[in-house]
């Protein structure tokens, strides 16, 4: 059935793996997470194997791929080791997002400029194998720009900075360009999703960018599902989308 919502909502569940890697446990499994966020009604289930893999694992993501009904959006970086795993797996889409090795999350976007020649060659090992890509990138104009002419249909926009700013401007600034980015991109046909630091307080002021179209969240609210439980923790973000 067509989701009625405005926005759509994916939702990361590599959290639930970073609780079982802290002791190396069998549990909690990630792919149950994902079962279960899938029955409380969002569109897509996330999960960044990175290469470290200091959360979700190679397994997970088959097993995840396998038991949900909905699509499965895979973040990874362009190294080719994993470009190679994605290519195994053939999620519903991938996006590529940057990767530093001691950062404690994401930590900005994909510069598109920089890694122009590595994000072709992923863009074609992937297609190869009919997956949708989508850039995870800044709300810049010139990224954006580059993202079109480089052939994708999707981009998420880094809301990163918006959810760090402190203060009214600041934040009002961050939103501002946010919704310009994403207004610009909605020109050049793109699919915009955004995300990254998301809460349930925060996301308002995003929710309200009419040229968003899907939100890709995970950290919060799998520290709310510690409390609620995951499936009213999803539909609680959902009821504010
Ligand atoms: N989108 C992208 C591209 C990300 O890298 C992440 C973090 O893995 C998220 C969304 C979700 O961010 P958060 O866990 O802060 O909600």
């Amino acid at each position: 059935m067509k989701s009625k919502r405005k926005i759509k909502l994916g939702v990361n569940i590599d959290h639930v793996a970073t609780l079982r890697q802290a002791r190396f446990t069998d549990y909690p499994d990630p792919a149950t997470a994902a079962l279960l966020a899938q029955e409380a009604g969002c569109d897509s289930i996330v999960a960044h194997l990175r290469k470290d893999r200091r959360h979700i694992q190679d397994e997970d993501v088959f097993l995840i791929k396998d038991v949900i009904g909905i699509p499965f959006n895979l973040e990874m970086s362009t190294d080719s080791s994993i470009v190679d795993i994605a290519c195994r797996l053939r999620p519903a889409q991938a996006t590529l997002v940057p990767e530093n090795r001691k950062e404690l999350t994401t930590e900005g976007g994909i510069d598109l400029i920089k890694k122009h020649k590595r994000v072709e060659k992923a863009l074609r090992c992937l297609g190869k194998k009919g997956i949708k890509v989508s850039l995870f990138i800044d709300p810049i104009k010139s990224q954006i720009k580059i993202a079109g002419e480089l052939g994708v249909n999707a981009i998420e926009i880094n809301t990163g900075r918006f959810c760090q700013a402190q203060g009214k401007v600041s934040r009002g600034r961050e939103v501002e360009r946010i919704k310009k980015a994403s207004v610009f991109a909605k020109s050049q046909n793109l699919f915009v999703a955004a995300g990254h630091g998301l809460d349930y307080k925060n996301v308002k002021e995003i929710q309200k960018i009419k040229q968003i179209q899907e939100l890709n969240i995970g950290h919060s609210i799998i520290c709310e599902s510690i409390f609620l439980g995951i499936v009213p923790a999803v539909k609680k973000m959902i009821s504010l989308l």
